[in-house]
């Protein structure tokens, strides 16, 4: 496996976290909603999420495929449990969570990794368990500073991750990869004046 370096990782917390408070908050109370007992946060960058749900009583498994963000994850005073995984070829069993989430990850990628990240998320999911997923959603509803700033922030970001990025809403975005795949979905939850989106969806079948 070829480990990938985050080059914000140090300041990707303090940066966006006025940005990001809001959604971490929404997910603690999902959780604490649904009770999920085997969470799992793919692409956990950070640990961020991890690290809230621990501070409320909630124990969740990372994973990610850079070493310095899983530095940032490990360290710290509360301390979230992440490994270093592929989330494309993760190593756990079919089945085994209640929730898989995946926050800011996908736009990201190439149309083939996201895609087999859902997939593999589908995998280690339990039938009936639920998949959280964050990320950016620009339509005529979305707030102009709002997608400017969304702009501005993956156009810093650079290079592949740019491209990806325009490439990911060009091609539609989460309903275009979501196409097809055994999901129902729960609940949507907007952020960021109609700029990020929230979706919690059902795996209907194994
Ligand atoms: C924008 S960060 C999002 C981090 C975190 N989910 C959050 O909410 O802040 C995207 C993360 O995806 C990770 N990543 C990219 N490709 C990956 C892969 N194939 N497997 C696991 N993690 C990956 C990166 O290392 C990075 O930490």
């Amino acid at each position: 496996m070829q480990t990938q370096e985050y080059k914000y990782a140090k300041i990707y917390d303090p940066l966006l976290f006025y940005f990001i408070r809001p959604i971490r908050k929404r997910v603690v109370l999902l959780v604490k909603k649904y009770r999920y007992k085997k969470i799992l946060d793919v692409c956990c960058g950070t640990g961020d999420q991890l690290k809230l749900l621990k501070q409320h009583g909630f124990d969740g498994q990372g994973v990610d495929i850079s070493e310095t963000m899983l530095n940032v994850a490990l360290g710290g005073r509360i301390k979230a449990d992440c490994l270093l995984q592929d989330a494309t070829q993760m190593h756990f069993d079919n089945d085994l969570f209640d929730l898989s989430m995946v926050v800011f990850a996908l736009h990201e990628k190439h149309t083939d990794s996201a895609r087999g990240i859902l997939e593999e998320m589908l995998r280690v999911t339990q039938k009936n368990g639920h998949i959280l997923i964050v990320d950016y959603e620009i339509t005529h509803q979305t707030g102009t500073v709002s997608k400017a700033l969304i702009y501005l922030i993956e156009w810093i970001a650079g290079g592949e991750h740019y491209r990806h990025f325009k490439a990911y809403l060009k091609a539609g975005g989460l309903p275009a990869l979501l196409s097809r795949m055994p999901l129902t979905e729960l609940k949507r939850h907007y952020f960021g004046h109609h700029g990020i989106v929230l979706t919690l969806l059902k795996k209907v079948q194994n």
